[in-house]
């Protein structure tokens, strides 16, 4: 017996694991009702949720911020910025100075973020995006323009 209890091991669940104990939950406890802990209410009791998240390619000279989102819900409460930071920090830690991005062209808010930390437009890119839809390019120098002293985005 005390074998078979040692083959088990406790730990917290994760967020991860939210559709699987729905699953375990309609199987084994709801069975025959009307399922009411779905995922995203055993996730909410979890705890801990993504609510943003940033891909960043680093090469020797640029770095390249190939993905970034927050969840609508949590927006203009300074997720992005705090993630951008994070990931310039580690990039002149690594001594890669320029970071570049590509943002599509109508997204008016991810401009308006880019802008309010110290990033420039660049270039237009048309059909960056599957040949179809143009992208703005901008970049930001952050060795030579640290945070604090980041330039105002410029007048429309
Ligand atoms: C762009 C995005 C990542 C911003 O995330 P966020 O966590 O809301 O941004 P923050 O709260 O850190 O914003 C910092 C500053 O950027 C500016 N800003 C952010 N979103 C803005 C918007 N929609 N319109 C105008 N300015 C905006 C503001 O100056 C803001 O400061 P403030 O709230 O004190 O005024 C988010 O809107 C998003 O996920 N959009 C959809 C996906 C996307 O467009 N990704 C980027 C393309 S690569």
């Amino acid at each position: 017996m005390l074998n078979i209890v040692h083959q088990y091991r406790l730990e917290p669940a994760r967020v991860a694991d939210a559709a699987s104990l729905a699953g375990m939950s309609q199987d084994l406890v709801e069975t025959g009702l009307r399922p009411a802990w779905d995922a995203a209410r055993i996730a909410w009791h979890i705890g801990t949720a993504i609510v943003g998240f940033a891909i960043m390619r680093y090469a020797d000279d640029t770095a390249h911020l190939n993905l970034l989102a927050v969840a609508p819900a949590h927006r203009r409460r300074g997720v992005a910025r705090r993630l951008v930071a994070w990931l310039e920090d580690t990039a002149l830690t690594a001594g890669t100075f320029t970071i570049a991005l590509e943002l599509r062209a109508g997204n008016e808010g991810a401009r308006a973020f880019y802008a309010a930390l110290g990033y420039r437009e660049l270039a237009r890119v048309p059909g960056y995006y599957q040949g179809r839809e143009s992208a703005i390019r901008m970049t930001r120098d952050v060795a030579r323009q640290p945070r604090g002293d980041a330039a105002p985005p410029p007048a429309p």
